[in-house]
């Protein structure tokens, strides 16, 4: 079996199962050294996202938008939101092994690691999911996550934009919906704030793994001032990032390696950050 071209054939399965199931033969295999790294090819860049064979794809403003908790159909669109950020991430761990050729192993081994934690959040979303008489494909997506990681293809600017901003923003965003989630005490309420809990726990490792990426190819192309880099990268795909970010995680942030500097550059207001 060979690396590349494995992952460039699984990067393009669109149905989850298959996807799930070969992402998995495939991490084992690695582990066991039974894949060999002989890249013929140049990675592709892309055109459409896999999940464009399951998944309406419409703009953002047009996704359905995420409120009323307490309905049914309202945890659905919560959970099928959550499910296409889990089914985004395992195509963009798989496609950061996919993309950079030459690296340590253990850029590969660390990526391959968070494909397999993201298999593993979406089949526990889609289980929830399913429960509540929904799949995946069901509600309209949006193709953002895609876009800004062929949007960021070097090393650098991918480890900034996809694990170092989308991913800590993640950070941000789940200890919110787990508050909205506390206001009800059924026990679906309590098993989808059990989900968010585990995958907030294990996204701090995903963007401690981009962090020290970011920070290896920095220094690998001698840039000594990887805070500003940071934000000059990022606002290359996302002008305006930097002073307007609000409700910042600031503890688990620190846990991944953002600096209070950072955070504060980040913040709309002054944060409280040691
Ligand atoms: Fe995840
Ligand atoms: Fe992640």
């Amino acid at each position: 079996m060979e690396f590349f071209s494995t992952l460039e054939q699984i990067l393009q399965i669109g149905d989850p199962a298959k996807k799930i199931a070969h992402c998995t033969n495939f991490y084992e295999a690695f582990t066991k050294g039974e894949v060999k790294m002989e890249p013929a090819d140049e990675p592709k860049v892309f055109e459409s996202p896999s999940y464009a064979a399951i998944c309406t794809i419409v703009p953002p403003t047009q996704v359905p938008r995420r409120s009323r908790f307490g309905t049914t159909e309202g945890r659905a669109v919560l959970l099928h939101a959550i499910a296409h950020i889990e089914y985004s991430a395992i195509d963009l761990a798989l496609d950061a092994c996919y993309r950079y050729r030459d690296l340590p192993w253990q850029f590969y081994h660390d990526w391959l690691e968070v494909a397999m934690d993201e298999c593993r959040h979406f089949s526990m979303i889609e289980e929830l999911l399913g429960e509540l008489g929904y799949r995946y494909g069901d509600f309209p997506v949006h193709q953002g996550l895609f876009d800004a990681a062929m949007a960021s293809l070097d090393l650098i600017s991918r480890m900034a934009v996809v694990p170092r901003y989308l991913e800590a923003n993640g950070l941000d965003a789940n200890p919110k919906m787990i508050a909205k989630l506390e206001r009800f005490t059924d026990d679906m309420a309590k098993r989808m704030k059990k989900a968010l809990e585990v995958i907030l726990a294990e996204e701090v490792e995903h963007v401690a793994k981009g962090d020290r990426w970011f920070r290896w190819a920095c220094k690998r192309s001698g840039i000594e001032d990887m805070e500003k880099e940071y934000f000059r990268r990022v606002e290359r795909v996302y002008p305006g990032t930097l002073g307007s970010k609000e409700g910042l995680n600031i503890e688990d942030r620190k846990r991944a390696g953002f600096s209070c500097s950072e955070i504060r550059l980040l913040a709309k207001k002054e944060v409280d950050c040691q």
